[in-house]
């Protein structure tokens, strides 16, 4: 494929955040005394929650005899997690999930990259405009999305639905007609929501023109906010167009353990007729060999009573962190959304700086690492993101670093 396809070759050097380290790498080489302060990639920093930890060590304790060792798992999942998972984010907000339609991963990011696989390969994709940087790419590394102008950074063939400061970051229904709609709320880069009425908006939409939402909900334990849906599947007809991906990397801090999942409602269909579970457990079978038993076990244990609560005290620390960096953004003046359903902070580079400007201002000034918004498409382009997966003490002294600028 590498070779095979030219479209690789169109896209940037390497990954987004791959970028963003390799500058920040470059700095650091320079000016070994800089202490740095870490808001760019979206890598959470509190230890594993201890109801995890007691579940990875009896899991090794099971690998060590011989009565209770696992080899491969079952490349769909083990049934004891894809149950707990049915249960607890689906049926327990009311949604209608069965655990046969889960499909248990090593992450999102993999999922999300992976999916466009199953569709047709003229297939036309629907992005928001910024977007997190996978959909797009994987959709280029398979040839689908035409020529790159980069005057204006946009490939011909991709539909970019503009989520600015006037639509307050939330996309509207496209013009042209898509086959495939890439959705992530809260989202990634701008940590916009929206309501269940306008999710319901995009399910009633996707139904009438035959398309298929894929739908990333990877920061659903951020929201804090009643009308903003956990999961499409809470909207009435979701079942027939939208393929839904999660993670545990920002749910439960599996960053560095690998956890996710793929839903695929056994009657959704393409546009064509084919149903698309079949085909996502042959894909998942050919190319997977199942994410680890003591992973899966450590996934089963944020389900339980002791998890969960210490999973929400997780969360809450970050979004703690959210509050503080919005709070303090604005009060210096910046023009600056997210945090409030989301653990990034959307901001607006001052003095119409760009968003490579403002990254490395903000680095070689502040010594603050954070995204440059240019990086997540076309509209992203004079904005800046930052995380609130830091320490409470990082995220406080980097506000004061940028107040002083
Ligand atoms: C992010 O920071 O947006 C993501 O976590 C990075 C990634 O998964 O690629």
């Amino acid at each position: 494929m590498f070779l095979a396809n030219q479209d690789y070759l169109k896209l940037p050097g390497s990954y987004l955040f791959s970028t963003v380290a390799k500058k920040t790498k470059a700095y650091t080489d320079a000016h070994p005394e800089a202490a740095i302060i870490r808001l760019g990639i979206g890598d959470v920093t509190q230890p594993l929650p201890p109801a995890v930890i007691d579940a990875l060590h009896r899991a090794v304790d099971e690998m060590s005899r011989a009565e209770t060792f696992r080899g491969y798992a079952p490349d769909l999942g083990y049934s004891f997690l894809r149950e707990a998972i049915a249960e607890n984010d689906f049926a327990a907000r009311g949604c209608q999930v069965s655990a046969d339609e889960i499909f248990v991963s090593d992450g999102a990011k993999g999922d999300s990259a992976n999916i466009q696989e199953i569709f047709d390969h003229d297939s036309r994709i629907a992005v928001c405009d910024p977007v997190y940087p996978v959909y797009v790419d994987s959709n280029v590394m398979a040839g689908r999305t035409g020529t790159y102008d980069p005057a204006t950074g946009i490939w011909s063939n991709v539909i970019y639905m503009p989520c600015t400061a006037d639509n307050h970051f939330a996309p509207e229904i496209p013009s042209e007609q898509p086959d495939l709609i890439y959705l992530c709320f809260p989202n990634n880069p701008t940590g916009a929501t929206i309501t269940r009425d306008q999710m319901q908006e995009w399910v009633d939409y996707a139904n009438r023109i035959g398309a298929v939402i894929l739908y990333d909900a990877a920061y659903e334990a951020y929201i804090t906010e009643d009308n903003v849906p956990h999961s499409i599947y809470e909207c009435e007809g979701a079942r027939t167009c939208a393929i839904e991906m999660r993670s545990f990397s920002k749910n439960a801090g599996f960053t560095g353990l690998r956890l996710g999942y793929v839903v695929i409602p056994k009657e959704l269909k393409d546009r064509k007729g084919q149903a698309l579970h079949p085909l996502w457990a042959r894909r998942h079978g050919t190319k997977y060999n199942g994410a680890p038993y003591i992973v899966q076990r450590a996934g089963e244990a944020v389900y339980s009573e002791a998890g969960k609560t210490q999973v929400r005290e997780m969360v809450g620390k970050y979004m703690e962190n959210a509050r503080f960096i919005l709070d303090s953004l604005k009060s210096f003046g910046y023009e600056a959304s997210g945090g409030v359903n989301s653990p990034y902070v959307w901001l607006r580079a001052p003095g119409n700086m760009t968003s490579w400007e403002f990254f490395d201002h903000l680095l070689e000034k502040a010594n603050v690492v954070g995204t440059p918004g240019s990086g997540f498409g076309p509209s992203g382009e004079h904005y800046f993101r930052l995380t609130a997966f830091g320490t409470y003490e990082n995220s406080v002294e980097a506000m004061e670093r940028i107040r002083k600028l």
